[in-house]
């Protein structure tokens, strides 16, 4: 362990710190996820120390091997993190001094934990993006994969939770692919805001050392240089927007997996859940309960907890670097590690579940084609205002005599309006329903049809 002495800020602090304040103070344990892309901006910062005249060639050489060594401690797994660690860069500077000696106190020149830590996380964020967008993709192409072989079948629509018209369950299944689409596109413009390099703006100040900051931002494959170094260590902007991002996603999933727990419940009976993604009762032998979807749907919470907790702290803050933004990581790395397994996992109900054509089929009761039947009516001439007086009077009279839409008599139709005739009878069939609904966006099979394509290119699009 490193004694007080060799702590950061021991030149300037006495004593001892108070215990508890070390412990809050400390950021290690969640540090380590930085542990790679630290070191990896220690090596291209070591290089500009280098250009900038403050290294010499055969320093830069001994500061390279050893954090190269760190390096490969670090994917081993080896690495020792002492106590008096406060963070993973005091750690690798420790570490390097171990197998270096002093000149990698060298290293430091210059640079600050203000544009180092700032650094590290935009690196991170900018990889985990990646990742959870190629996953993103993978959940859309999956719903839209669905969406083609099960184009034929139709179920209720909802809307307040009321059986409202019969639709496409692709149809269904393609609203939800359509706003993970926007959530895609919004996690590549928030990569382009992540993608601009604070390295090389010290503590607020910037660098006094002439140092090549375009060298730094080759080396670490940034897109652009921070153009104010008091913005640049004070912005977080990219964590609110990648958190705010997070959320939506969250909040589409949970939208998601709230239509097929109520799908998948005996009174719907419209879809089974693999039992690979429920879970039985301790108490209840014939329970199984659909915990993955209700997973996806709590951690909902727990993602827009973070969003809120980091708005929160930043509204606080004055310019440049406070302890406060230590926070930042925490709640980004948890939102990332939150996403990497609800994204697979919604993917994987998703593909598993059955569907019941039938059953989704019985439930298509003649009530729900009351709009088709207005418009059967407008079609004859009535103003859209009238018929639906009219065809809500039937519905109003089928209803007092037990029967349904499509069940009454002539007579009764007659006494409405009598431009109910018995051809309405051609009315009540949900597959000639669905069919008139041929406007881009619709439900009639090439309506959806061409949203599939819509997707498909689009997605192609966004690899690009
Ligand atoms: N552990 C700190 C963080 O995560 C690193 C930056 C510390 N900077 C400072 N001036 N104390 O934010």
């Amino acid at each position: 362990m490193a004694s007080e002495s060799e702590k950061l800020y021991s030149g300037r602090l006495a004593g001892t710190i108070d215990p508890i304040l070390e412990k809050l103070n400390s950021s290690i344990e969640v540090d380590q996820h930085l542990s790679e892309v630290d070191i990896r901006g220690s090596i291209a910062y070591a290089k500009a120390l280098e250009k900038a005249g403050i290294l010499s060639k055969a320093e830069l050489e001994k500061i390279l091997s050893g954090l190269e060594k760190i390096s490969e401690e670090v994917s081993k797994g080896t690495l020792v993190i002492t106590k008096s660690d406060e963070d993973i860069h005091t750690a690798v500077e420790r570490r390097l001094k171990e197998l270096i000696g002093d000149v990698a106190g060298k290293l430091h020149t210059g640079r600050s934990r203000n544009d180092q830590v700032v650094t590290d996380l935009r690196m991170l964020m900018k990889s985990s993006i990646t990742t959870l967008t190629s996953q993103l993709q993978q959940l859309i192409r999956t719903l839209v994969e669905r969406s083609s072989t099960e184009i034929e079948v139709i179920l209720p629509g909802y809307t307040h939770l009321q059986r409202a018209q019969p639709i496409r369950w692709s149809h269904l299944l393609l609203s939800h692919a359509v706003a993970l689409t926007r959530d895609s596109e919004r996690l590549s413009e928030v990569k382009k805001r992540i993608s601009v390099l604070p390295l090389g703006s010290g503590a607020l100040a910037g660098n006094p050392l002439g140092l090549d900051r375009e060298l730094l931002r080759k080396e670490l494959d940034f897109s652009t240089i921070s153009i104010n170094s008091i913005d640049a260590v004070s912005d977080r902007d990219f964590v609110l927007e990648f958190l705010s991002t997070a959320s939506l996603i969250m909040i589409h999933l949970s939208r998601l997996a709230e239509d097929l727990i109520i799908f998948s419940t005996k009174e719907f009976g419209f879809i089974t859940l693999s039992d690979a993604f429920c879970t039985g009762s301790s108490l209840m032998p014939q329970k199984k309960n659909p915990d993955s979807l209700e997973l996806i749907r709590s951690k909902t919470g727990r993602v827009i907890g973070r969003l809120t907790g980091m708005l929160v702290i930043l509204k606080a803050l004055p310019s440049a670097y406070n302890k406060d933004l230590q926070e930042d990581k925490e709640a980004v790395i948890d939102v990332i590690d939150t996403l990497t397994a609800v994204l697979p996992l919604t993917t994987g109900v998703i593909s598993t579940l059955q569907i019941h054509k039938e059953q989704m089929e019985r439930s298509l009761s003649p009530e729900m084609l009351a709009t088709d039947l207005a418009n059967h009516l407008v079609h004859k001439g009535m103003p859209f205002r009238q018929a639906h007086t009219v065809v809500g009077k039937a519905v109003h009279l089928a209803e007092t005599k037990g029967v349904t839409l499509n069940q009454l008599s002539a007579e009764d139709l007659k006494s409405i309006s009598p431009m109910l005739g018995s051809d309405i009878s051609q009315v009540f069939n949900p597959q000639t329903s669905v069919e008139q609904y041929t406007s881009p966006g619709g439900t009639a099979k090439s309506a959806v049809t061409q949203q599939i394509e819509q997707i498909k290119e689009l997605l192609k699009r966004q690899k690009e």
